[in-house]
């Protein structure tokens, strides 16, 4: 089993953010069932950062089209490693938006993975977890300052 995880950012217009979101994820709620390809497509502001999980050579075969995709651009692979167990059984490509707001940049997500692979073994659906709880607790040290 291999686990992808990547950043990228929206390159459309704003007008068309949703209704290309809702494109994405259609496509992949169709298309990865057929390659056995699962995980969750996580959205803060217009930044996308994707969890992936199948075997390597579906997955290589999915960033292909992917990092071509033109609606987003900066395609940054943080992971991209063998794991020993599956950890989305029943997630298919579900969004996790976490919030609207454009300050949750590639550099953090990238600390923030970090953070993750210092301390806990490899997990698809645990990382999507920390990822989700780190930008909860950002946003509330900001409203601190
Ligand atoms: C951020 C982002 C995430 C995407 N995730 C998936 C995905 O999980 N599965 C998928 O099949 N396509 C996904 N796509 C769409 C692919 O790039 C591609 O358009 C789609 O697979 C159809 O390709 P095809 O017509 O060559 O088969 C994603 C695109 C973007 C921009």
């Amino acid at each position: 089993m291999h686990l992808t995880v990547y950043t990228s950012v929206y390159s459309g217009v704003d007008e068309n953010f949703s209704a290309d979101v809702k494109d994405i994820v259609q496509t992949a709620k169709y298309l990865n069932p057929k390659s056995d390809i699962c995980g969750v497509l996580i959205i803060h502001g217009h930044q996308f950062l994707q969890i992936l999980e199948g075997e390597e050579v579906e997955l290589n075969g999915l960033m292909d089209k992917i990092t071509k995709d033109p609606r987003h651009s900066s395609v940054d692979i943080l992971i991209n490693q063998s794991v020993e167990i599956r950890s989305f059984t029943d997630w298919n490509m579900d969004i996790l938006d976490l919030n609207n707001s454009e300050e949750l940049d590639s550099e953090t997500l990238k600390r923030i993975t970090h953070i993750y692979k210092e301390n806990f073994s490899l997990n698809g659906k645990v990382l999507a977890k920390f990822y989700e709880e780190m930008c909860k607790s950002l946003e509330d040290l900001r409203l601190l300052k």
